[in-house]
């Protein structure tokens, strides 16, 4: 039975509107809360739930203001200022919250300290090349070394109030590794290949070490609050299949497996992945999320509808004439066919050029509003 009709049909009449409101997950304004919650278990919604990567960012001009006073990681590090710019884009209509953080900070507590130089993108102090390096290396207590994210959470969590679903994250193994390695950005990840082929045992110890940090400090944002998570494998499409089935799929099967138990919903994101999307289903998570390199029907069909899947627009399309961003996102939805299970996102993150005018007309027309 439709999930919709399911809990229409048994509202709590007691309670008074709020309370037959809250039963049928329905804002006062008639708004499904829950989409994106409900999207992610492949449940039908009323219609597409749609957030982006990068929602909070530099194309809004409230995080630029904020950003003239603080610097990326000291938003990051209070709490207060990263709730504050976590909620900046609900303006825009979008069905989820995501946790202002990134997927670096968990660097510093293991020992790795970095900063995002200007222009250059993060650069770590001390790259990760041998086995001495990455015996230093420390499996820290995400309460300990990252209190103040988790703090975020909760402070974001009791915000929203139930309203608003809040997405946690952290970057997957090979991704981080790959900053770790490189000492920052890279387009071919030379360093990180070579380790992972001329060293395998350092290789692996590295990915060993990451993979139970990433576990540990999700599972902590669960408990916090994040009532869903996604793991940010945004590097991952540099490998082969066979390269990743033997030297990342069992890590980050690791993080998987252990989150599967907590019930919360697991995005489990990659780009450039559309050789990778078998293996990484197999790797685990309950939703997968695919850029816009391969066809979202073609990437769903191919792993199975079963898997709700998240993607896939170009987010340069958020560049183009209006009109055309629009007509892509309906695209998309066309390729979706009204499927339970879809969750409309960007294949990568908001550019910092975007018109905000132009992510509001995407969130309403995946909303059907115009
Ligand atoms: O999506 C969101 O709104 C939540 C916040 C978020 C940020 N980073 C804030 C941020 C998330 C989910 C991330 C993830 C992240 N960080 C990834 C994975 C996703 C992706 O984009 O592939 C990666 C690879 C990073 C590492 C990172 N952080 C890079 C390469 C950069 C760019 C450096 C630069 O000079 O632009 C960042 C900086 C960063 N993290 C920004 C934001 C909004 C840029 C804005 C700023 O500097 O204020």
């Amino acid at each position: 039975m439709d999930g919709v009709k399911a809990q229409a049909v048994v509202p709590n009449v007691a309670a008074g509107a709020r309370g037959v409101a809250d039963a049928l997950s329905l804002h006062p304004n008639g708004r499904m809360f829950d989409r994106f919650l409900r999207a992610c278990r492949g449940e039908p919604t009323d219609v597409t739930p749609v957030w982006f990567m990068r929602q909070a960012g530099r194309y809004m001009p409230e995080y630029r203001a904020l950003r003239e006073r603080y610097t990326l990681l000291e938003i990051c590090k209070a709490p207060e200022l990263a709730l504050t710019v976590t909620l900046q884009p609900l303006r825009l209509g979008v069905d989820a919250a995501i946790l202002f953080a990134d997927i670096l900070l968990p660097l510093e507590p293991m020992g790795a300290p970095f900063e995002f130089a200007r222009g250059e993108g993060p650069v770590v102090h001390h790259p990760i090349r041998s086995a001495a390096d990455v015996a230093r290396l420390q499996v820290f207590e995400p309460e300990e070394g990252l209190g103040y994210v988790l703090e975020a959470l909760r402070l974001i969590r009791r915000e929203l109030d139930g309203k608003t679903p809040l997405i946690g994250f952290a970057g997957a193994p090979f991704t981080i590794a790959s900053y770790l390695i490189e000492g920052g950005k890279s387009s071919q990840y030379q360093l990180t290949k070579q380790m992972m082929w001329s060293e395998p045992a350092v290789w692996h110890e590295l990915m060993t070490k990451v993979s139970e940090v990433v576990r540990r400090y999700l599972r902590a944002q669960v408990t916090a609050g994040a009532q869903a998570v996604q793991l940010f494998d945004s590097w991952v499409g540099a490998l082969s299949p066979a390269d990743y089935r033997r030297h990342v799929l069992p890590h980050v099967r690791h993080i998987l497996a252990d989150l599967e138990t907590t019930g919360v919903p697991v995005i489990h994101f990659g780009t450039n992945t559309a050789t990778l999307l078998e293996a990484q289903r197999e790797a685990g998570g309950t939703v997968l999320g695919v850029d816009w390199r391969i066809p979202l029907d073609e990437a769903w069909a191919r792993i199975g509808y079963g898997t709700p899947i998240q993607g896939n627009m170009d987010p340069l399309l958020l560049l183009a004439p209006k009109e055309m961003a629009v007509a892509r996102a309906r695209e998309i939805l066309a390729e979706a066919a009204g499927r339970p299970g879809h969750i409309f996102n960007l294949g990568h993150g908001i550019v910092p050029e975007t018109p905000v005018e132009t992510v509001q007309a995407v969130v309403a027309a995946v909303h059907g509003e115009s």
